[in-house]
């Protein structure tokens, strides 16, 4: 691999676990100011230490993220249509060139994929035009496995979508957990993150955090159950013991449960 390329990758996947925590702060690409992200400067300045990687929008990398943050960035490069159409949100673009990527000195950049939508080739032919400009740059490319809402996310179709993002390229993906997560994460050739999903109570999320690195995950690309969370740093730090020092989900949430006090 070139060294751009593994350098990258190690800024994003820790080279002491290899693991990652990443922080998704993207969603108002489509969602627009977004419960908890309403000012996302606000929410995002006290979670980034906390963070290997944040996942924005060029947008919000620009204007709400200080340019001497020393987390790593992977820049979501894929949208184009927002809630005010929500069946046609799999009909995305690329909105964001390599050249911008590679001038804001990202680590890695971010495209979804709707495996199953009626624009299931127009976001595979995304990807894969991404890929084939990251590839030049060293710039890793995060597979987002989007999934619109009549798919069933079960490790069939999950399994699916990850083995098709990495055989066009990716060098992550990013999906959600599901039973048999096992068999996603082996029939997938890259690392995967496992996504967070709605905000759900934190045992709960800590939970699926720890049954997803048991099975294979890599880490978590997570936002709501953080930046939603009544103690979002408290939750970051919990997350992290889980992904990075390997604790229980009873340990990560007494760890909440001081830090929320604290
Ligand atoms: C989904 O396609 C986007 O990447 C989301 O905006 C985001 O990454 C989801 O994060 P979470 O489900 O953990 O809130």
């Amino acid at each position: 691999m070139d060294w751009g390329m593994q350098n990258r990758l190690s800024q994003i996947l820790k080279p002491d676990s290899g693991h990652t925590v990443m922080l998704a702060v993207d969603h108002g690409y489509f969602q627009g100011p977004t419960s908890g992200l309403e000012e996302p400067g606000k929410t995002i300045e006290p979670l980034l230490p906390y963070a290997d990687a944040l996942m924005p929008t060029r947008g919000v990398l620009r204007e709400c993220v200080s340019p001497d943050t020393q987390t790593s960035i992977v820049l979501r490069v894929s949208g184009g249509n927002t809630m005010a159409r929500v069946d046609e949100l799999s009909d995305e673009i690329i909105t964001t060139s390599m050249k911008d990527a590679v001038s804001l000195n990202v680590a890695g950049v971010a495209v979804s994929v709707y495996v199953g939508s009626a624009h299931q080739k127009q976001t595979l032919q995304n990807l894969s035009d991404v890929v084939n400009q990251a590839v030049k740059y060293g710039m890793p490319v995060l597979a987002v496995t989007a999934v619109g809402k009549d798919m069933v996310r079960d490790s069939r179709y999950l399994s699916l979508s990850c083995r098709v993002a990495a055989e066009l390229g990716a060098h992550m993906v990013k999906t959600y957990y599901c039973e048999g997560f096992e068999d996603v994460v082996r029939g997938c050739p890259v690392p995967i993150v496992m996504a967070g999903g709605k905000k759900i109570p934190e045992k709960d999320a800590l939970t699926l955090t720890h049954k997803a690195i048991q099975g294979g995950a890599k880490g978590v690309d997570m936002g709501r159950n953080i930046f939603r969370s009544e103690a979002p740093v408290a939750m970051m730090k919990a997350v992290r013991a889980i992904v990075h020092e390997n604790a229980s989900v009873d340990e990560a949430f007494d760890l909440f449960n001081t830090e929320k006090n604290t």
